[in-house]
């Protein structure tokens, strides 16, 4: 089809991950994409999600091993943190992708559109409120990749100083000393970590017994023992049911018969879809009663012709699902019959320290999912590389089905430790490709790295080990 001004192959509407990646791919297999985005692309990830936060804790790894710099003997005064320096540093890295991933965009030739997009039927969108003026656009295909908001809890309003969601945290003009973090999962284990690294004294307060949920029980208890090894106070099974502000600054929280005092509340409870004036009723897109558009697994809404991918979908809210969706959508939307995203076993990487990654089964879905596992555990408290970075906490479990006296296919790896995050590749090779143990354990790892500890782990599951 020969696109004119308005008519294009693919529109997309967000300019995040799962919307950006769509434009890209779809380019690169030549479609005439489109891709429509209100603020800047890049969405939640680059602007105020893991790009952010993750240079924020990478800020607090520095801040970590100056004050032990004694342990190798290199002598330096106690750290300082100038925040402004910290705050432009991480802006820097913020402009620099934005404007590199709009480079890539127009090298690909996606047409931008600046402006909010909202579909009406027969996949036409129209642009409004932005510099693009007002466009009425048609397609072969829609895309919907419009992302999520930080949920919030009632009494607990967002005012941005003293009550912050990951939005308002993420530029803070200053450190809090004492600081309370609602919800103990991802988001709130990562900021909690950035800010006891950064010297406050911070509670984390999770509704369910335990945090992190979704994470093996062992690296639970790993993050749990770090945590209180370095005074961060987590209370599980908490309620909390407001807050009076104070009037010299900060605010105490209401926990039932007690009370925290703290300078800053940050809000991590999880996020909701955004579809706020997307005019999915219109369009015929149904949603459910989350609000999450519903989709099958080639990201097909109920509408002719309309998909959607990324966090506005109830598939894990993580930029690279948001990628692995977005071309899914496009290869489904060249006829290619693609393979679904297996969303039980993608990547999950958690930057908090100590770091958590993990693919697949933890020992106790596994056994709730009815299968019969064996495990193995290997610690790297006696890995020499771990040594040598002066980090021996943690460990890698893996997870996998009982083969006669022994174990064949592996269905999980959790890890928590020195860079996992950086160490999970193999791992979940292993378990996407439905790799057995003894399989795995025929290939080498270099010694020495980090990497051995999840060597040890498959080897001790054939039942012979090296250390
Ligand atoms: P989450 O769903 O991971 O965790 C929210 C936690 O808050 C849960 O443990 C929940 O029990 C708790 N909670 C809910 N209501 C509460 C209440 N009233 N009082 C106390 N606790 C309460 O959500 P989170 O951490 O906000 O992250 C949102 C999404 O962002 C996640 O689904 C995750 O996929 C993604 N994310 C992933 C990251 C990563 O993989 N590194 C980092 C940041 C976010």
């Amino acid at each position: 089809m020969v696109p004119t001004a308005e008519h294009h192959d693919v529109v997309i509407i967000g300019g995040g991950p799962g919307g950006y990646a769509a434009a890209l791919y779809g380019a690169s297999a030549g479609l005439d994409c489109a891709l429509i985005e209100k603020a800047k692309v890049g969405g939640t990830c680059l602007h105020v999600g893991c790009i952010p936060a993750k240079e924020l804790l990478e800020t607090a790894a520095v801040h970590r091993t100056v004050r032990h710099a004694g342990d190798f003997g290199i002598g330096v005064d106690e750290p300082t943190i100038d925040w402004s320096v910290t705050q432009a540093r991480k802006q820097q890295i913020i402009d620099d992708l934005t404007k590199g991933l709009s480079g890539l965009l127009k090298g690909r030739k996606v047409t931008m559109y600046e402006g909010a997009g909202s579909l009406s039927a027969d996949r036409q969108v129209t642009v409004s409120g932005g510099a693009s003026g007002d466009v009425t656009l048609t397609a072969d295909a829609v895309i919907i990749a419009t992302g999520s908001v930080p949920r919030t809890i009632p009494g607990f309003e967002v005012d941005g100083t003293t009550v912050v969601t990951s939005d308002e945290f993420l530029s803070l003009d200053t450190l809090p000393e004492r600081a309370a973090v609602i919800g103990g999962g991802a988001i709130g284990c990562e900021f909690a970590s950035t800010l006891s690294d950064m010297g406050a004294e911070v509670t984390v307060l999770e509704a369910l017994p335990k945090i992190l949920p979704g994470c093996d029980e062992d690296v639970t208890k790993a993050v749990e023992r770090s945590f209180r090894k370095r005074k961060i106070d987590i209370r599980t099974g908490v309620a909390v049911d407001g807050h009076d502000p104070r009037a010299e600054g900060g605010t105490t929280i209401r926990l039932g018969d007690e009370t925290l005092d703290v300078d800053l509340v940050v809000v991590s409870v999880g996020r909701s879809p955004y579809t706020e004036g997307l005019g999915l009723d219109a369009a015929g897109v149904k949603t459910d009663e989350r609000g999450f558009v519903v989709v099958d697994s080639a990201c097909r809404t109920d509408a002719e012709g309309v998909w959607a991918v990324g966090d506005v979908v109830a598939t894990p809210a993580l930029a690279h699902v948001g990628f692995a969706e977005g071309m899914v959508a496009i290869r489904d939307i060249l006829g290619e019959d693609p393979q679904p995203v297996d969303y039980d076993r993608v990547p999950w990487c958690i930057y908090c320290h100590p770091e958590v990654a993990f693919a697949g089964h933890s020992e106790q879905s596994a056994r709730d999912a009815g299968l019969d596992v064996v495990t193995a555990t290997h610690r790297y408290l006696g890995n020499g590389r771990a040594r040598i970075v002066g980090d021996t906490e943690g460990l890698v479990k893996v997870i996998a089905l009982r083969d006669g006296d022994g174990a064949g296919q592996i269905v999980g790896v959790h890890m928590v430790g020195p860079w996992v995050t950086e160490q999970l590749g193999q791992a979940y090779l292993a378990v996407n490709w439905e790799a057995t143990a003894a399989e795995v354990a025929a290939f080498i790892q270099p010694h020495p790295t980090l990497s051995e500890t999840f060597g040890e782990a498959v080897q001790a599951l054939t039942g012979r080990s090296l250390h």
